[in-house]
């Protein structure tokens, strides 16, 4: 049952001393390739005219509910991928429900339709259980845990990976939800940054990182002009695409047919 009310605690969860100076090449509102993303990635404090701005940029800066805790320049990331599903009652799944606030954010942009689900490793995220979805607990490198909750789902469209950021983690989700994603599904990968760092048993071009499995999944996809084939099981066939930015990773989920080329016209 959801009770789609904010939680009681009303924290302006904006952290003005991240400084994330980046000028991401995604669509903006006005349809320009970066255009006006800089000025909102270099601010100092919530910028002028925020509040306003279409989409998701506009109920980020205008949260007043529990926590969202989103580096700036993944707003029009996510509008580019998710915004088509607005409206939609899409089934959308984040791995990693910390302070509740992402949840309440993902309710107010996907409508009272929308299924939304997250799941965390800590049980004091229970209490945010039915507030702005619904929120189970346990482990997103549990196979078991996760196909039950797809199932209680009802099926998954969109799965947001903000949890735990180890590789061996965002490995073992995607090698369970991936296959289970809807065909024309996006999965998104965010905070890959710690894929570099010790901290999270990461390191610059280390063996076990999941940067390696993108590099992967990229060779996957040409398995038609090489003879290694497929390596990646859960991605095998159905990776439709590929998507890459500064600490986030979007895999699209499609039906992959046999490349062919013609030649058209008449002159040689
Ligand atoms: C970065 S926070 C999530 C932030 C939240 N999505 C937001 O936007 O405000 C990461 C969360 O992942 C959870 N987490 C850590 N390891 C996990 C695991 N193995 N499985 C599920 N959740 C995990 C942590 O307890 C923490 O609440």
């Amino acid at each position: 049952m959801n009770r789609y009310q904010l939680g009681a605690e009303n924290v302006t969860g904006v952290d003005s001393t991240s400084d994330n100076v980046l000028c991401v090449p995604v669509t903006s509102d006005s349809g320009q390739v970066g255009a006006g993303i800089e000025s909102f990635a270099n601010y100092d404090g919530i910028p002028a005219g925020a509040k306003d701005r279409p989409g998701l940029e506009g109920l980020f800066w205008s949260h007043d509910g529990t926590i969202v805790h989103k580096w700036h320049h993944y707003l029009p990331i996510y509008e580019r991928y998710f915004s088509s599903f607005r409206g939609r009652k899409p089934r959308f799944l984040e791995i990693g429900v910390s302070k509740g606030g992402s949840l309440s954010l993902w309710r107010k942009y996907f409508g009272p339709d929308a299924i939304i689900f997250g799941i965390d490793i800590d049980p004091a995220c229970d209490a945010f259980n039915g507030l702005s979805g619904q929120v189970r607990i346990g482990s997103q490198d549990d196979p078991e845990f996760l196909v039950n909750v797809v199932k209680e789902m009802g099926g998954v469209d969109i799965v947001l990976d903000d949890g735990s950021h180890y590789s061996k983690h965002i490995r073992a989700s995607i090698n369970t939800l991936f296959p289970l994603l809807e065909e024309g599904g996006v999965y998104m990968v965010e905070d890959l940054h710690a894929t570099y760092w010790d901290s999270h048993e990461g390191g610059y071009q280390q063996s076990t990182s999941f940067i390696g499995d993108i590099r992967q999944m990229y060779d996957d996809m040409h398995h038609w002009y090489h003879n290694e084939g497929q390596r990646i099981k859960a991605t095998t066939d159905t990776l439709a695409s590929l998507h890459l930015y500064d600490s986030i990773a979007v895999l699209e989920k499609g039906r992959v047919l046999r490349p062919r080329h013609s030649q058209i016209g008449t002159a040689e």
